[in-house]
């Protein structure tokens, strides 16, 4: 009789010979920033010669490189490759999305309790640009964020700025059900996916956000510095937060370039931040996109989702405090610790080469596919052994 989990076939083996971890450490950390596959740094190595010899470097080179890579971006979401956008960073994002929704004044913008920075000091500004409100929704403790979230949005509401998960606590939210009641009461929707794409499925086609951002150095397994914008076609006519010659139409042709063209390059390119081509960090975004996608992610998630769900089980027999397992995000969760987080907790684990972070009153645990079950294990025999 075969006793084999029925869900084994569709579970990703240990990737650990694709990145460079030495087996005496054990990183739990990919919310703080994902190792960089070998692949990755490969890309990176032969693209930091390349300006070696800029004789080499031609005019397609500034283009074709990057429609690769928004397409593979364009790919993992479901979307097209027109409506990529390239950006530097997810704050950069939520500055093109909040130059291009309107305000009313006296309008709520809502948010999560604690959300990450890049997704709310921009909210911040606009608010006050326009006089309208921003919100920040309570935390639901034991209960989910999702009705929480549903109830707050009414005819009032101009934005809804949100993660797939809280960055802290990995908590989830139903987005499709947001998406939905966004659209019924005229609210624009704006997502912060930096901590869950790559690792949690998602559509465009299923959500329908307005806009949508995520950095590549955690999820995406790509480097520092990089990342992507969607925005809805409804939005293609907008403005850029800057000007630069090559989002403008007809910029292959640098022979023209101070005709000073007035239009644009098809679709959200418009949004592309200036010197976008990036022959540093392009290759290497290209490349984890690649493995990304050749992996799938929902098998990413079905995998991460496995030793995750174990781990939990492991911190709740041991008295710490995790989300129910229909509230959480496959890839991460936090730990809460009923009588606070112990004094040098992270010095204490890092002495023994595991490596976790800690965000607001939650500890976070992040693998990949390079952990296993006994690297979780190793985290909760220490964190045991601490608490006595
Ligand atoms: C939810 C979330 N969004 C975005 C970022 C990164 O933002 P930025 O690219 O603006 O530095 C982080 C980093 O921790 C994050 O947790």
């Amino acid at each position: 009789m075969n006793t084999e989990d029925p869900h084994t076939e569709t579970l990703i083996p240990l990737q650990k010979h694709l990145f460079d971890i030495p087996s005496e450490i054990t990183y739990l950390n990919c919310c703080y920033m994902s190792p960089q596959l070998l692949s990755v740094s490969e890309a990176g190595r032969q693209a930091l010669f390349r300006k070696q010899r800029p004789w080499k470097v031609t005019i397609p080179d500034f283009f074709e490189e990057t429609e690769k890579t928004r397409g593979l971006f364009a790919e993992l979401i479901e979307a097209e490759p027109g409506d990529i956008a390239i950006i530097p960073a997810t704050s950069y994002g939520v500055a093109v999305a909040a130059k291009n929704l309107e305000v009313a004044p006296g309008s709520k913008i809502l948010m999560l309790h604690e959300q990450f920075p890049s997704n709310v000091l921009g909210w911040q500004e606009l608010a006050q640009l326009k006089n309208a409100k921003t919100i920040f929704l309570k935390d639901p403790s034991n209960s989910g964020w999702t009705e929480i979230i549903l109830d707050a949005i009414d005819e009032s509401t101009s934005i809804v700025a949100l993660p797939h998960v809280h960055w802290s606590d990995g908590r989830m939210i139903d987005l499709p059900k947001i998406g939905h009641r966004c659209r019924e009461t005229g609210a624009a929707l704006v997502l912060d996916l930096t901590q869950s794409l790559g690792a949690m499925p998602f559509s465009v086609k299923e959500v329908q956000p307005d806009f949508l951002i995520a950095s590549t150095y955690k999820w995406l397994l790509g480097p520092y510095s990089m990342g992507f914008l969607y925005a809805d076609p409804k939005h293609h006519q907008g403005k850029p937060i800057e000007f630069n010659w090559i989002q403008r139409k007809h910029s292959e042709d640098f022979t023209g370039l101070a005709r000073y063209e007035k239009e644009y390059q098809p679709g959200a390119r418009r949004f592309d931040v200036g010197e976008r081509s990036n022959f540093m960090l392009m290759p290497m975004v290209h490349a984890a996109l690649q493995q990304i996608l050749e992996w799938q992610v929902p098998k990413i998630s079905k995998t991460l989702n496995k030793l995750t769900s174990e781990a939990a089980n492991w911190a709740e027999q041991i008295g710490l405090q995790v989300a129910a397992a229909d509230q959480r995000g496959p890839h991460f969760f936090g730990v809460g610790f009923p009588d606070g987080i112990p004094d040098g907790l992270l010095e204490s684990l890092s002495k023994e080469q595991v490596f976790v972070s800690i965000r607001g009153k939650s500890m976070r645990v992040s693998p990949h596919l390079f952990n296993n079950l006994q690297d979780l294990e190793k985290l909760f025999a220490i964190l045991k052994h601490q608490l006595g």
